[in-house]
């Protein structure tokens, strides 16, 4: 399972992918999470730095963060986006990224552990990296959404299996369970999964799904189809949706597990 966009996805992740989905888990889980002024705070696999800018806000000029992320072109977005905003930002796979032990107060990672390879040597590096006391936040999909099921359906029909494997593969998420075994066998303490809901609302699946595959690892895919071919996958989405729709808008209900833990 991989996450890595070439082309224009980290524009197309930063233009349409932040407002309408991450921007508000970001939202949510830092409401959670409520770094305080002075904190230092790692964002791992930060992409285009939205909850790295978020805990920027929080943490002020006492504190310091660090966004890191193995995808040079989604960092070059967060970099451009940060402005002179006082962030540091590393390029680098989540294990391998030299800082100092117990550097870290709080270390956060929104929808970046799914893709991590190795799991274990991921918690065992955040263990490494938190100061004693420190905290762990980090979030994943909660399974499918009734929209990215009626995706994974028409990619299937359309495009093929193969690919449709694929792009279902975003949302097979770890259970609760297992996240938690996870956690507690890395050494961490205090382990707990929140489960969030949102209710999220995009524009119609016409417009929606072309901008949304043009973000995914799977674009060549999409893009490969000719413009009948892109509309009519698009149209058997928005069938499958027809009970979810409000005000011109897909509206429908998406969850992630949110899990929590202590050094
Ligand atoms: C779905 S995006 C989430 C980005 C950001 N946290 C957000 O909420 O918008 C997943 C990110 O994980 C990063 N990533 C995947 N594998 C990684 C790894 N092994 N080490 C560091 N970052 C990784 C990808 O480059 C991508 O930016």
């Amino acid at each position: 399972m991989t996450f890595q966009l070439a082309g224009q996805g980290a524009e197309i992740y930063e233009d349409v992918m932040v407002p309408l989905w991450f921007g508000r888990w970001a939202d949510a889980m830092l409401e959670t999470v409520a770094p305080q002024p002075g904190d230092r705070l790692l964002d791992v696999a930060c992409g285009t730095g939205v909850t790295t800018r978020l805990a920027q806000d929080k943490v002020g000029h006492s504190g310091h963060v660090v966004g890191l992320d193995i995808n040079a072109p989604m960092l070059a977005k967060a970099r451009e986006l940060a402005g002179a905003r006082d962030i540091t930002w590393i390029e680098s796979d989540v294990t391998d990224s030299g800082l100092p032990d117990g550097s870290f107060d709080l270390i956060i990672s929104q929808h970046g552990y799914h893709y991590f390879p190795d799991k274990p040597a991921a918690l065992a590096e955040f263990r490494r990296l938190l100061a004693p006391g420190g905290r762990l936040f980090y979030s994943i999909w909660d399974g499918h959404s009734p929209y990215t099921q009626a995706l994974c359906t028409a990619v299937a029909a359309h495009i093929s299996p193969e690919i449709a494997a694929k792009q279902r593969a975003q949302r097979e998420t770890q259970t609760a369970a297992e996240l938690t075994t996870q956690a507690v066998a890395a050494g961490f303490a205090q382990v707990a999964v929140h489960r969030q809901e949102l209710q999220i609302d995009v524009p119609m699946a016409e417009e929606f799904v072309p901008l949304h595959l043009g973000s995914m690892p799977i674009a060549d895919a999409f893009l490969a189809l000719d413009t009948d071919q892109q509309q009519a996958l698009a149209r058997q989405v928005q069938t499958a949706l027809a009970g979810y729709v409000t005000q011109g808008r897909m509206c429908y209900p998406d969850a992630v597990h949110l899990v929590s833990a202590q050094l």
